[in-house]
Parts: structure tokens; sequence; C-alpha cells
């Protein structure tokens, strides 16, 4: 997509356009440098869409009523505890797999052998590695091929995406949470998270991926362990005007983003995996710790560029500390915004095939 300036554009479309995005920006700080770099270009990119199809500037609906007619005091606050939520066991596959790769004597061969006992792995890999997201040279028709150009920190991150995403492949509660389009939210974070990891001269970027892939996970737990509960949690954010965060907060006394860094815990990633996700809306509850915020304004730019659960998405607050503390300028959510068209299509469709059907 062109980010050029829309010049030639119909003024009444382009205000109808500006109109539409305000309404999604609605809980964020246009003051903000950062902030107002990416209404601007949501605008001008919002504009260009409704020259092909003028339907687009047309307000969104609201949600529609659910089933529950209840006061906001009836719903809750509930006694459920965030550790009352276990998590399914990762596949075993899956175990091989880290085991090899956290062995500093494994060699190449050793990886590709576990990595050929699981054929949607497999699949994924050589999809990945012959695609043009890695834009390798030649056909990559070997697993120990695709290993070695990939790297173990990448296979690792793609690896616990693909198994993640494999527990959660069925869309039980389509009204609830929309499995595809939640996976492609969470690609299309992972690749902004690593993008701007290597932007602000983090070490080992491609950390950042997997944190950006695994940090809404607690969304999908919930509505898999408690889907009445996140009916009413919906209800409550459309009725009252919360965001779904907070009404979550009130439905269960805690969120998906607290919830996910506990199952991360269980599942023994590292600590700092499980800290990014549980500080992703909130990152000053991790201090001046730069990881959680870097997840916390990757989630921002993906939401802000439309890539969200449901079609035009509400954009969530931007910490200013947290972006302060990358040290990056607002124009790089504009190049991380190019990154994510160039690169989400083709990633999210190996994944999505592989990983969720
Ligand atoms: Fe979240
Ligand atoms: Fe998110």
């Amino acid at each position: 997509m062109t980010d050029t300036p829309a010049m030639d554009i119909d003024p009444a479309l382009a205000a109808a356009a500006r109109e539409k995005t305000a309404a999604r920006f609605i809980g964020t700080d246009l003051a903000h440098p950062a902030v107002a770099a990416l209404f601007e270009l949501s605008v001008m990119r919002l504009a260009r869409e409704a020259v092909a199809d003028p339907g687009r500037v047309k307000p969104t609906p609201p949600p529609p009523p659910g089933p529950l007619q209840m006061g906001a005091a009836e719903f809750g606050p509930s006694r459920r505890l965030v550790d009352d939520i276990v998590p399914p066991p990762l596949p075993r596959a899956f175990l091989a797999l880290q085991e090899v790769l956290g062995n500093p004597r494994s060699s190449l061969r050793d990886i590709a052998a576990v990595v050929s006992h699981d054929p949607g792995l497999s699949a994924l890999l050589l999809k990945l590695a012959n695609s043009a997201f890695y834009g390798f040279s030649g056909r990559v028709d070997t697993i120990e091929r695709a290993v070695g150009l990939l790297g173990a920190a990448e296979v690792h991150a793609l690896a616990a995406g693909a198994a993640v995403s494999t527990l959660f492949r069925d869309n039980p509660y389509p009204d609830l949470l929309d499995i595809p389009l939640f996976w492609k939210h969470s690609v299309a974070c992972a690749i902004v998270s690593r993008f701007l990891a290597e932007r602000c001269g983090q070490k080992n970027p491609e950390r950042f991926f997997l944190a950006g892939l695994l940090h809404d996970i607690g969304k999908v737990l919930l509505a898999v362990a408690e889907p009445e509960m996140v009916g009413m949690a919906l209800e409550l954010a459309r009725r009252d005007n919360l965001s779904v965060l907070r009404a979550e907060k009130h439905v269960f006394a805690f969120d998906h983003a607290e919830l996910g860094g506990r199952v991360i815990a269980k599942w023994h990633f590292p600590d700092a995996l499980a800290l990014i996700v549980a500080g992703h809306h909130d990152p000053q509850l991790c201090g001046h710790d730069p990881e959680p915020a870097l997840v916390h304004v990757a989630d921002m730019v993906v939401l802000a560029l439309g890539v969200g659960t449901r079609p035009d998405p509400l954009v969530p607050a931007l910490c200013p500390e947290a972006f302060a503390s990358l040290n990056i300028h607002p124009q790089d959510l504009c190049l991380a915004a190019a990154e994510l068209d160039e690169r989400l299509p083709p990633l999210s469709m190996a994944f999505l095939e592989t990983g969720t059907r």
C-alpha cells in the first residue's frame, strides 16, 4: 500500500475517513506525536480504501446486544481465580524440540530429526523458508536446510507459535472470539514487535516475535474455559461503554494479560516472556523494563492499522512512558506499518494454514 499524500481523494470521502478513524481513536491522546502519526496514516489508508469501496467510511455498527439483560452490578465480580484456569499441555513434539534446542551440543541434524517427526511443523518451516517472508534465494527442500537458514531462535519461535495454535485450532465460540482473526492479529503483533526490537537495538530481536505471537493467549484460554463469563464481559463492555479489558477485570477479577502471563509460566517458557505477556496492556506494572513496553506499542500499532479480532477495532491508549523507553521516533511506527504490509500476508497465510486448521 502506498502512503503518499491523498491529493486525488474527494474531500467528502477524506472527511468521512477522518471521522470514522477518530471514532476508533476515541480512547487515545491524539496530542502525542506517535499517536498523531498513526492516526494520520490510518485516515489516509482508509480514505484510499474508500476510493475503491465507498462503504468503508460508513460508521461501524455497534455490536448487537448479547443474550444477557442484567444490570452492571449483577455481572460480578466473580470468585474465579486466575489459577483456576488450567492450560492444556503443550504437544509432546514441541517439548521434544524445546529439549533439543536447549542442548548446546545439539547439531543441525539433531534438530532437523526432531522437527521431521512433526508433519505440521515440517510443512510450516518449509513453507516459510520458501516464502517471500524470508526471501532466501533458491528452493529450500530439506528440513535440515530450512532449520539452518532460519536459525535455532527463529525455529523455536515458529514451533512455539505452531504448537500453541494447534491447541486452539477450532473456533467453538466465534461470537466471543474469531480464532482466524485472533491469529492474524497475533502474527501481525509478532512482526511489528520484532521490527521495533530491531529499531531500538534489543538483543535477540527474534524473542519479540514469540512475545508478540503469544501476547493475547489469555483471551483464547478465557473464551475456551469460561465462555459464558466472557459473554458477560463482552456484554458489559458493550452496554456500559467499557474497554473489554476493564470488563474482563470486573467479571473475572483478572484480565487476559494476567492470565496469559500465568499460562506462559505454567508452560515453562522463560520468565521474561511471561512478564512481557502479563504487562502488555500496562507496561508500567513492570517498572522501566522496555520489553513489555515494546509489545504494548506493537499491539497499539497493529490495532491502529485495523488488524484486530473484530473489523475496525478500537485503538487502545498508548502509555507515553512506554513509548519513551524505546527511544524510537513516531516515524518508526510508519515504517513498522510498511513492514507489516509486506510481511503479514505471506506469514499469516503459511501460519494459519498450518497451525489453526
Ligand atoms: Fe491484549
Ligand atoms: Fe493484542
